[in-house]
């Protein structure tokens, strides 16, 4: 069993239904305005693709998660994906829609163990690789995790300037 430094279980395990509100109230509360997704939209994605779909509990409440589709051809522009049109679960390409933990559980290391567990998940379901797009201030972070910087993204997804990264798995 992993423990947080004050002896807190952390459990990172697939999304259930049950999950849906506390996962959209992190969601809404993380990102801001435009760039949230939908409660219809984020059960789209817990119903579709719950294989994709990692939450991390602390003391059995979810603090975080990551969600994402998969395709057989990457089009990370595409907002459709979003609310995955054009996923197809055999897809081996993977595309990241959300990686986001509760503010006040931020910069504790939570979003490092989710993307870890999650791209294990990945590689053992025979996925070859995982894209998503992020900000600027992010681009450090995803290639730490291993990425690898593909370029200046065309999606204004939020109103926002964003770069697409690819990990090869
Ligand atoms: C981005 C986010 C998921 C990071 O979660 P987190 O649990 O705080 O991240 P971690 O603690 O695992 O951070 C690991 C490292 O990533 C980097 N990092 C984390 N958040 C960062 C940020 N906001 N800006 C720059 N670097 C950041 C740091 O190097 C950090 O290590 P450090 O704390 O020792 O400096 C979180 O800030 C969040 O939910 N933000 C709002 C949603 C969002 O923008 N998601 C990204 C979509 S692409």
């Amino acid at each position: 069993m992993i423990e947080d430094e004050n002896q807190r279980k952390i459990n990172i395990r697939e999304v259930q239904p049950a999950d849906l509100e506390r996962c959209f109230e992190i969601e809404t509360i993380s990102y801001s305005g435009d760039e949230a997704a939908s409660k219809e939209k984020i059960l789209k994605r817990i119903r579709t693709y719950p294989e994709g779909f990692v939450v991390l509990e602390l003391a059995d409440e979810v603090i975080g998660f990551i969600n994402s589709g998969a395709t057989h051809q990457v089009e990370l522009s595409d907002e459709e994906f979003k609310e995955l049109i054009g996923h197809d679960p055999d897809g081996k390409h993977i595309v990241i829609m959300s990686v986001v933990v509760h503010p006040e559980h931020q910069r504790r290391g939570f979003a490092s163990q989710l993307m870890k567990r999650f791209t294990a998940k990945m590689k053992e379901a025979g996925k070859t690789d995982i894209y998503l797009i992020c900000q600027t201030g992010l681009i450090d972070m995803y290639a730490s995790h291993g990425f690898s910087y593909l370029g200046k993204s065309d999606s204004d997804h939020g109103g926002l300037s964003w770069h697409e990264m690819v990990l090869t798995l």
